[in-house]
């Protein structure tokens, strides 16, 4: 498998791919691959030729220093659980620090049309700027034909939608559903950081959703997260931070409910210090 480390050598290689007629996709990930990831490489494979996915913790995304030095950096599990899935058609890039940002490891500042305000926006500063900055950047080296993204990130991905649309970017965005474990969590590379205790309490997540979207149907946006906060309550090894319920076109909190419409619930909960987020499609 090729595992390219520098940025102006893996465009050499792609573009003699491009040159041969073969298609690109691309999965960015920060590593720490899980099955969620397999899932956006399968389907990238699915509908590539080659695919390139990219290993790469973007320091300038996190809000919080210490979940950057604690984010799992696994490389070399990586490379060899992406061999298992196709040693020929995945190229890896995993670019050091300097050959992203040379020496200026900082972001651009974007402006999404508000989608950028909310929810995760609103609780990690400069985090969609860190996004915007590297996703960029990277589709600039990569120019791939198609780029996957996981639903679980759903702001992440309108907000990248709205990136490609506002720069006009040659690229096709594909947003793939969440990756779940059996009990329902939503698949993460921050779950291997999950205490057992926590392990086993945070499913409750994913089932207040399941069980927030049935009430959806019959109740108003606003009394469906009361009942969703009030369920936490009883939860001790876990704290909810927000539930939104939002439209998936602005992202902002739904006042009244429109049948015209598309409704997700958005939740960040923290379990311990590792800070989980899922989302579910009510309508
Ligand atoms: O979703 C992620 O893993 C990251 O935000 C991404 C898109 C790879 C950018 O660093």
């Amino acid at each position: 498998m090729k595992v390219y480390y520098n940025k102006s050598e893996l465009s050499k290689y792609l573009d003699s791919l491009r040159e041969n007629g073969n298609s690109i996709g691309f999965v960015p990930t920060m590593g720490a691959l899980h099955n969620g990831h397999l899932s956006l490489v399968n389907k990238a494979l699915s509908e590539n030729d080659f695919l390139v996915v990219s290993i790469f913790v973007n320091p300038t995304q996190f809000d919080n220093q210490e979940d950057l030095v604690k984010y799992p950096r696994t490389l070399e599990a990586d490379v060899n659980l992406l061999k298992t899935v196709n040693e020929n058609a995945i190229i890896v890039y995993a670019p050091t620090v300097d050959d992203i940002y040379g020496d200026k490891i900082e972001s651009k500042s974007f402006k999404f049309d508000g989608l950028e305000h909310q929810m995760e926006g609103a609780f990690r500063a400069g985090h969609f700027d860190g996004v915007g900055t590297i996703v960029k950047r990277l589709f600039e080296i990569v120019e791939p034909k198609s780029a996957y993204f996981g639903e679980k990130d759903f702001q992440q991905l309108q907000i990248i939608r709205k990136l490609v649309e506002l720069y006009n970017l040659p690229v096709n965005i594909i947003g793939c559903p969440i990756h779940r474990a059996k009990d329902g969590l939503a698949m993460s590379s921050r779950n291997t950081r999950l205490t057992s205790a926590h392990r086993n309490a945070a499913p409750f997540i994913y089932k207040t959703l399941v069980e927030a979207k049935n009430k959806f149907e019959t109740r108003s946006a606003q009394n469906v997260t009361e009942w969703v906060e009030i369920q936490f309550k009883t939860q001790e090894l876990l704290e909810l931070e927000y539930i939104i319920i939002a439209s998936i076109d602005t992202l902002k909190t739904v006042k009244r409910k429109s049948l015209k419409k598309k409704y997700r619930a958005f939740i960040a909960v923290y379990a311990g210090d590792i800070r989980l987020i899922d989302n579910i499609a009510l309508n």
